[in-house]
């Protein structure tokens, strides 16, 4: 009896970390009353991309640039979204890539800019502002793993780190000089860059955290302006309504020295400790 209890303790407690690790790092609950508009020159953006088709960008023109509200002083971008119309009765998936600071309808709670590819398939131009809306966020659909660059301007002394090509928001980036034994927050920018003000010669490791509390580390051998690095993975996005399909988790740089540790990893191996007792039980009962 006393074993059989044990046993049942057990199934509980691996049910209970199954559905710790299939929970979606950020809300997905539903937004109405959401509205939007459109813009034709959607390079270049605040999130500090560039070109939209470019190595930093999202590689099409499905975009929104987003209202001060939804923008947060950059916590959004890289954000996707998929936004509902009733004009047209479909949806699009779009990815934050720009602020919209105008006085008007960005000031909404919810306000979306589009580039007009996104906004057709929502509307006529003609009616100009499509109002009704409905969104909820959704992990964005990219290929490969998370990326890094530093900022064009950076010197040995001082330099800013743009993270794109994440299927979630970043919560923080922080910076660990090769012999120090501390990392050090960076402050986010609203152009969406991390600023890190007290660089020294040689290399060091940057410590990415995802919205959901997942880390990515990457070594970096020496600052170098406009430097770009693939790291060997991207966040986790189990349990997330609307996963694009398609490719993940491609080829890290072979040169950086990445590696992820991340709570579900943890989570994992609790699950696999609980089922190897679990079948150890079992043995034991027959
Ligand atoms: C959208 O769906 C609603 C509800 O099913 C329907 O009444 C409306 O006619 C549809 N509109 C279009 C443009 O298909
Ligand atoms: C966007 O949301 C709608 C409504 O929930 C859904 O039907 C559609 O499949 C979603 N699109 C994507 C690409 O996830």
């Amino acid at each position: 009896m006393k074993t059989f209890v044990l046993f049942v303790i057990l199934l509980c407690l691996t049910f209970l970390s199954i559905s710790k690790s299939e929970t979606c790092p950020f809300s997905q609950s539903l937004v109405s009353g959401a509205s939007a508009t459109y813009y034709t020159d959607p390079n270049a953006g605040n999130c500090g991309y560039e070109n939209l088709m470019g190595p930093l960008g999202p590689g099409n023109l499905f975009i929104a640039a987003l209202g001060p509200n939804l923008y947060n002083n950059g916590k959004n971008c890289g954000q996707c979204f998929n936004i509902s119309s009733p004009y047209t009765n479909r949806s699009v998936v779009i990815m934050a890539t720009d602020s919209c600071p105008d006085s008007g309808y960005c000031q909404r709670s919810s306000h979306f800019d589009l580039s007009t590819q996104a906004f057709d398939v929502l509307g006529a131009q003609s009616i100009g502002v499509l109002e009704g809306l409905t969104y909820y966020k959704v992990p964005c659909g990219v290929n490969g793993n998370v990326k890094i660059m530093m900022k064009d301007g950076s010197n040995d002394y001082w330099t800013a780190f743009l993270i794109y090509n994440s299927k979630v928001t970043i919560k923080d980036v922080s910076v660990k000089i090769t012999g120090k034994s501390t990392y050090t927050s960076l402050t986010q920018s609203s152009y969406n860059y991390w600023i890190s003000p007290n660089m020294v010669p040689g290399s060091f490791d940057v410590r990415i955290e995802s919205v959901g509390g997942e880390f990515i580390y990457i070594t970096i051998p020496k600052v170098e302006s406009r430097k770009q690095y693939e790291t060997s993975s991207q966040f986790s996005v189990d349990g997330c309504v609307g996963t694009p399909s398609g490719p993940s988790g491609g080829l890290g740089s072979p040169s950086t020295g990445a590696s992820i540790g991340t709570p579900s990893d943890a989570s994992s191996l609790t699950l696999y400790a609980l089922f190897s007792l679990t079948i150890l039980f079992l043995v034991m009962l027959n």
